[in-house]
């Protein structure tokens, strides 16, 4: 039983906590793969998706997750709703509460928002990315997918490269995957790590050629062009030619090696067309099984799963 109202990050959840997540998105995925993709687990429920950020694959797959499991479901952004006429997102929340909402799923710009949202109202809040904190839902998807593939993930050696420090992604995967045994390597420009890593474990590297030796998991994290302007790093093909993953240095790592990466990509920047396309690759999989993990989460927060009463 999941005993928690909301989902806000990895680093508060026990190992425990996480193979349960994922341990329930075994029997979505195969709702998923069934040509009619219905069963009436939430109807009833109302999910809404509040966004104040841009998204295609977090905003698309919890809208199908909530539909998958017959519950009502909306969108609200941030450029088409009341929020551009300046209202707060306490009274946004307030609002959706009002509107008898069960779960509210938040993507929103400044790191912390919903752990506001989630003091604020009794809906259960999950957080769909909060400013550099964390992704919790990506890296639910990624850890299902390697465990998918392998089996576990205790004992696997996973590399994260590129833009460690802005990167909630990184933050929630190195969160999840430490916690079920991985060994965690982080590779990227000086000015992209955060300081800090290394006395919790986690291996820095800024060579790509030492980084991926015998790897089981790469991920590549999208660099962000606008911290060009910041003066982080110098080019985006400087930072091609010294962090993009290539064949030669895809070779390093072990055979069976999975390629993943959160998206959106920038092709030829830091990965190449071949590889992303390639039989490593597991990136769309990555897209299918976000839905199965997001239907987990609703599941386990609005449905027979939540060990608390959202009702209200
Ligand atoms: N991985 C991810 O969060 O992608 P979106 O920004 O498209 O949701």
């Amino acid at each position: 039983m999941f005993k928690r109202k909301d989902l806000l990050g990895l680093k508060d959840l026990t190992a425990a906590e996480i193979e349960l997540l994922l341990d329930t998105a075994v029997p979505m995925k195969e709702i998923i793969t069934r040509p009619i993709k219905k069963v009436p687990t939430l109807r009833g429920r109302t999910v809404v998706n509040l966004f104040y950020e841009n998204s295609t694959r977090t905003r698309g797959s919890f809208e199908l997750a909530a539909k998958y499991l017959s519950a009502d479901s909306i969108n609200i952004s941030s450029s088409s709703s009341s929020v551009a006429k300046g209202e707060s997102l306490y009274d946004t929340a307030r609002t959706l509460q009002a509107l008898r909402a069960d779960v509210i799923i938040l993507r929103h710009p400044m790191a912390g928002a919903p752990h506001l949202l989630a003091g604020a109202v009794p809906a259960a809040v999950i957080n769909a990315g909060d400013g550099a904190h964390e992704h919790p839902s990506q890296a639910l998807l990624d850890l299902f997918t390697v465990r998918e593939h392998r089996g576990e993930i205790s004992g696997l050696r996973v590399v994260i490269v590129g833009d460690i420090l802005h990167s909630r992604v990184a933050r929630s995967d190195i969160w999840g995957f430490t916690k079920l045994g991985a060994e965690v390597r982080v590779c990227g420009p000086p000015t992209l790590i955060p300081p800090g890593l290394e006395q919790a474990g986690i291996k820095v590297f800024h060579r790509m050629e030492e980084a991926l030796v015998d790897a089981d998991v790469i991920i590549m994290l999208r660099i962000q062009k606008e911290r060009q302007q910041q003066g982080l790093f110098p080019s985006l093909r400087e930072y091609a030619r010294m962090y993009g993953l290539n064949r030669e240095r895809l070779a390093l790592a072990r055979k069976d090696v999975l390629v993943m990466h959160p998206g959106p990509m920038n092709r030829g920047v830091e990965i190449t067309a071949d590889i992303a396309g390639g039989p490593r690759a597991v990136i769309e999989e990555q897209v299918t099984n976000g839905v199965a993990v997001r239907m987990a989460l609703l599941y386990l927060l609005a449905g027979g799963g939540a060990g608390h009463e959202n009702d209200h």
